[in-house]
């Protein structure tokens, strides 16, 4: 990627769409000042970062979420499992914001964002630090030549697999039948991953313990059909 920061500015434009909607309202711009820098992720000088320094005191666990958009389902992730650590990416600043609203109304000590690409953050964490990964209707890009915008990419199931330790796992959810179909492809290319499905309802229903995102209610009432794939990192 370029160095100059209009010109990243832009390609992350074109990776992720808005980064920034309306003027944000008083109460969340200030959560920008007063609860932002105590959660915000930022990357070391050199070296790799060390997830487990970033929870006061130490968690059993480290998951994290990637593109959280309005932060619904990592909040209530958050509230669920006091005890794991949760690290959200979200590159677009009234998610950002509606995720500080939620952590602030719900006391939750235990959420820190990353505010840029989620790409950057995965090179930057050590092996095996990741119990759990999502990546929840994440932008489609149905168009085919736009597929390179895609976040399932074979370099980016690469960097999940050396994140996610044996025995953990992880979830990618999409209403979309061009994201799905690449999305089996890619992971059944894959030679780390294996998808735990073992009948139709293991894809068509969503599991009790993996919270609704915003994004997926106004899909189903669009009328769309979603799917919830979970793959075993063994
Ligand atoms: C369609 S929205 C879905 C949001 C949320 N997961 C949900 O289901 O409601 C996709 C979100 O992923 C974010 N996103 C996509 N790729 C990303 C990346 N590489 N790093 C950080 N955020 C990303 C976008 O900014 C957008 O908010």
């Amino acid at each position: 990627m370029t160095t100059d920061p209009a010109d990243q500015a832009s390609h992350r434009q074109r990776l992720f769409g808005r980064r920034r909607g309306r003027p944000l309202r008083a109460g969340r711009a200030a959560l920008f000042d007063s609860l932002l820098p105590r959660i915000v992720i930022s990357m070391p000088a050199h070296g790799r970062l060390d997830p487990a320094a970033l929870f006061d005191p130490p968690l059993k666990d480290i998951w994290l979420e990637i593109g959280f958009g309005g932060g619904e389902h990592l909040a209530e992730v958050a509230a669920t499992h006091p005890d794991v650590g949760l690290i959200g990416c979200e590159f677009f600043v009234d998610g950002v914001a509606s995720m500080l609203r939620h952590v602030d109304e719900g006391g939750l000590g235990n959420i820190r964002i990353f505010q840029e690409d989620a790409r950057e953050l995965l090179g930057a964490l050590p092996d095996a630090c990741l119990g759990r990964a999502y990546l929840l209707h994440p932008d489609p890009w149905p168009k085919r030549r736009h597929a390179g915008r895609r976040f399932v990419q074979p370099e980016s199931l690469s960097e999940l697999a050396r994140l996610i330790r044996p025995g953990g796992e992880l979830r990618i959810a999409t209403d979309d039948p061009v994201y799905l179909e690449w999305t089996l492809r890619h992971m059944a290319g894959n030679t780390t991953f294996t998808w735990l499905a073992q009948s139709a309802d293991d894809w068509r229903v969503r599991p009790a313990d993996w919270p609704q995102t915003r994004y997926e209610r106004k899909a189903l009432k669009a009328g769309r059909r979603c799917t919830y794939l979970r793959y075993l990192r063994p």
